[in-house]
């Protein structure tokens, strides 16, 4: 496995294997893998003959300095799950090789990044935006694999790269979970052990909507209602948003639903039952799907665009 450090030396890495008819697939990642991430690399495998990493944690789409300066590096680590995970590739840039000195110039997507998580973290999806179509410039893959644990930078990312015609190919990975259902996240280790309990209570909403939707339930607000109770009875959770979208416009659900779709949620939790210490934001989501009385999670494989 290579490591390499070079936005040059991996366009010309990827130059060299392309001219040798080799197909690669890049697996974006801001590191503290887990098993969620190692999923994408084999989803990658089957679409292509090479499979290259990025680990970059980009400080552009961080908005709050503690977020970003808390957030878990740990790059041998790293490295060591890349190489068992039959790695080719493992781009790891500091700042500058990505961003050069006085950069002005941001890749934006207008209209999908305005709700759920866009509300909230102002600046979020430009950063990823603009990050990935650099990582699409550096290691021109053929592929490039994303989780649809976030499902609304899933969308952002198909409409970019739609918008700015790369040729890659944009495929989503099924949700990977703890045996409890918690969706594996780098920010779990940042909960502490009562508010890690607690987090179940996100899939736990989502089972109970799904289920509520499977027997019939149509109306948007009771299904919201029945979320928000799930939510609320975990102590150290506070609701960020909890909401009903279609899966393709991210627009709000009608109130009578018919079609597939969004449950997503983002909550934050108090780390320590004191109070002391960042908040922890943890989102998830399931696709409802209604018009065959069941739901299911988002094309768990195939998804391309
Ligand atoms: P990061 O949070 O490291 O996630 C990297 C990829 O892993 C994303 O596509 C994310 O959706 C996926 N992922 C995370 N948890 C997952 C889980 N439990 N199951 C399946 N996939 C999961 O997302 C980013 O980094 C950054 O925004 C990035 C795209 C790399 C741009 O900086």
């Amino acid at each position: 496995m290579k490591v390499v450090e070079s936005r040059l030396e991996l366009q010309r890495l990827s130059d060299e294997e392309r001219a040798r008819g080799q197909r690669i697939a890049l697996v974006p990642t801001m590191g503290a893998l887990h098993a969620g991430h190692l999923s994408l690399v084999d989803a990658g495998r089957k679409r292509a003959d090479q499979v290259w990493v990025s680990i970059f944690v980009n400080p552009t789409q961080f908005n709050e300095a503690n977020d970003f300066e808390g957030y878990p590096r740990e790059l041998e680590r790293d490295l060591d799950a890349c190489r068992q995970a039959g790695v080719d590739i493992v781009y790891a840039p500091g700042v500058d090789d990505v961003y050069p000195q006085d950069a002005q110039t941001w890749v934006d997507v207008e209209t999908l990044t305005l709700p759920l998580c866009g509300a909230s973290r102002p600046g979020h999806f430009r950063g990823v935006t603009t990050v990935v179509a650099k990582l699409f410039l550096a290691a021109k893959p053929h592929v490039a694999v994303f989780g649809q644990k976030d499902f609304q930078q899933l969308a952002v990312i198909r409409q970019m790269t739609r918008d700015m015609g790369f040729d890659v190919e944009i495929v989503g990975g099924a949700i990977v979970r703890e045996p409890d259902g918690v969706a594996l996240s780098s920010r779990n280790v940042r909960l502490g052990p009562e508010a890690r309990r607690q987090a179940v209570a996100l899939v736990q909403a989502l089972d109970a909507v799904e289920a509520a939707a499977a027997s019939g339930e149509r109306d948007s607000g009771a299904l919201l209602a029945l979320a928000r109770t799930h939510i609320e009875s975990a102590p150290q959770a506070r609701v960020d948003y909890i909401e009903l979208r279609d899966p393709d416009s991210l627009e709000t659900a009608p109130e009578t639903l018919a079609a597939a779709t969004l449950l997503a949620l983002a909550v934050n939790f108090t780390p320590d039952p004191s109070g002391e210490g960042a908040d922890v934001r943890l989102i998830d989501n399931r696709l409802l799907s209604f018009d065959r009385s069941r739901a299911t999670e988002h094309h768990p494989s195939g998804d391309s665009q």
